[in-house]
């Protein structure tokens, strides 16, 4: 079975220390403090350890022979977006983590894909750096739920959307600077509570913004089995259905009419779940992914799914098939 796990992390082993660089701001630096160990360093924070597997492709590799993983979509980590920044620096910062993931892919085509980052918070830069990956071999393109609190269907974002349909560029959607996380800090809330809800945000605002009908070509994925949408995706319909005055104002479809229209990853945790994700978008629009190399992600990538009682057909499916078509490999 031919596997790809769409949805991984990389970073550059060395970053530069951006914020002396521009003289503002908390961008992340790495402080490598042990063999095979960093810690994620924000401002005067420590914001999460990262191991080897984050940024040594060598390592990955031995691990994707350990995980069954033949190939690996690999992009940034979400708090590497630096859409706070000035949009020349943001797009100095992308551009850095960029040319490292290109490099990482040419060294190594038959196992890793990349996907890029963009300066968001400046359409017209963040289609100049998705032409120069995209020329570069990459599929697509990683971007967040929100961009400084804007939501995807701000029609800021409209030249952005028709640029990733022309490149046909393939988009991950994954939450990050996650609603409320001032207010629940405590119980890891933002990343239990805030990211589920932050892409059922991302998928809302691109159904009743109009998104998905103005670019019916765009090729969007969301992470995390699309958070919470899918499980609340019938009351999100009654809400259309009562209450259209709030709801149906730029789009008058209903929402479940999107259903098969986008990819989710697999990232869901439980079998029950991965079935009722399948029942409602379809295996083919199932794609596996990990979230590697992070304690939330799967501990062995793919295993939900392997697992599974799913048919083989599916299976083959959603381990790989369902990723090629996403991302028109
Ligand atoms: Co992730």
């Amino acid at each position: 079975m031919f596997t790809i796990d769409t949805h991984t992390h990389i970073i550059p082993k060395n970053l530069p220390d951006f914020s002396k660089k521009f003289g503002y701001g908390e961008f992340i630096t790495l402080d490598h403090h042990a063999q095979g160990r960093a810690w994620m360093v924000q401002g005067n924070k420590r914001f999460r350890e990262i191991t080897d597997n984050c940024w040594d492709p060598l390592v990955r590799i031995e691990e994707m022979k350990q995980h069954k993983a033949d190939m690996q979509v690999i992009c940034t980590i979400p708090v590497m977006f630096s859409y706070w920044a000035k949009a020349k620096d943001c797009l100095e910062v992308s551009q850095f983590l960029n040319d490292d993931i290109a490099t990482t892919v040419n060294n190594h085509p038959d196992k890793f894909i990349g996907l890029a980052t963009v300066p968001m918070q400046d359409a017209s830069l963040a289609i100049k750096e998705l032409e120069r990956c995209m020329k570069n071999g990459y599929k697509g393109v990683q971007i967040g739920s929100n961009v400084n609190d804007l939501n995807l269907s701000e029609p800021q974002f409209d030249e952005f959307f028709a640029a990733c349909e022309k490149l046909n560029a393939a988009i991950l959607v994954h939450p990050w600077q996650m609603m409320g996380q001032e207010h629940m800090a405590k119980y890891w809330l933002p990343w239990l509570v805030g990211m589920p809800a932050e892409i059922s945000r991302a998928i809302c605002s691109m159904i009743f913004g109009g998104v998905f009908e103005k670019y019916k070509n765009l090729k969007v994925c969301f992470a995390h089995g699309g958070g919470s949408f899918l499980p609340t995706i019938s009351r999100i319909e009654h809400g259309w259905d009562c209450r259209p005055d709030l709801v149906a104002i730029d789009n008058p479809i209903n929402p479940k009419e999107y259903l098969g229209k986008f990819w989710v990853d697999s990232h869901v945790c439980d079998h029950k779940m991965l079935q009722y994700i399948i029942d409602l978008v379809g295996a083919d629009k199932v794609v596996q992914g990990s979230d590697y190399p992070f304690p939330l992600g799967e501990a062995v990538p793919g295993e939900l799914v392997r697992t599974a009682p799913l048919s083989n057909e599916n299976k083959e499916i959603i381990m790989g098939s369902a990723a090629k078509t996403w991302l028109s490999l």
